[in-house]
């Protein structure tokens, strides 16, 4: 999948990668719909991982990355959307695999137990991992409760 849209989204736990995520995004050549926090200010991570989830789910972006302090509520309140396998990734491998084998259409950032380097190495790894099918896609299609 060629992946020219990321819809991104924090709370203040997250907000310090934001940006630099932002921008590596960009030079990509990937077009960004960021939907806050703004700020190091205390927020509650729904109010923006609800709206990033949305928009991947309607079709609007092509994957979501979302970012809080252990990347745990995020990733809850992101999975709760019907359409949205989200993976909580805390190295390059694990974020490879989270594409390659669950075609996770999202990922979760604990922004706080990972380096920002490590961050960014992950959003590499996301954005550049195709899933692989075969085998994985039948069990992705078991995942939903129908
Ligand atoms: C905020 O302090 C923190 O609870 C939040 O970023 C996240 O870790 C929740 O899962």
């Amino acid at each position: 999948m060629q992946v020219k849209t990321i819809a991104i989204g924090c709370d203040h736990g997250g907000f310090a990668y934001k940006d630099a995520i932002i921008r590596l995004l960009k030079k990509e050549g990937i077009e960004v719909h960021d939907f806050g926090t703004h700020s190091d200010a205390s927020v509650d991570y729904p109010d923006f991982v609800h709206p990033t989830a949305t928009d991947v789910e309607e079709g609007k972006a092509d994957l979501g990355i979302i970012l809080c302090g252990s990347g745990n509520g995020a990733a809850m309140t992101a999975n709760k959307h019907q359409n949205i396998r989200c993976a909580l990734c805390w190295n390059g491998e694990l974020a490879e695999l989270a594409r390659q084998h669950n075609n996770a259409n999202m990922m979760s950032i604990p922004a706080r137990f990972v380096s920002k380097r490590m961050a960014l190495k992950m959003v590499r790894a996301f954005i550049s991992t195709a899933f692989e099918g075969g085998r994985h896609e039948r069990r992705v299609d078991k995942i939903a409760c129908v």
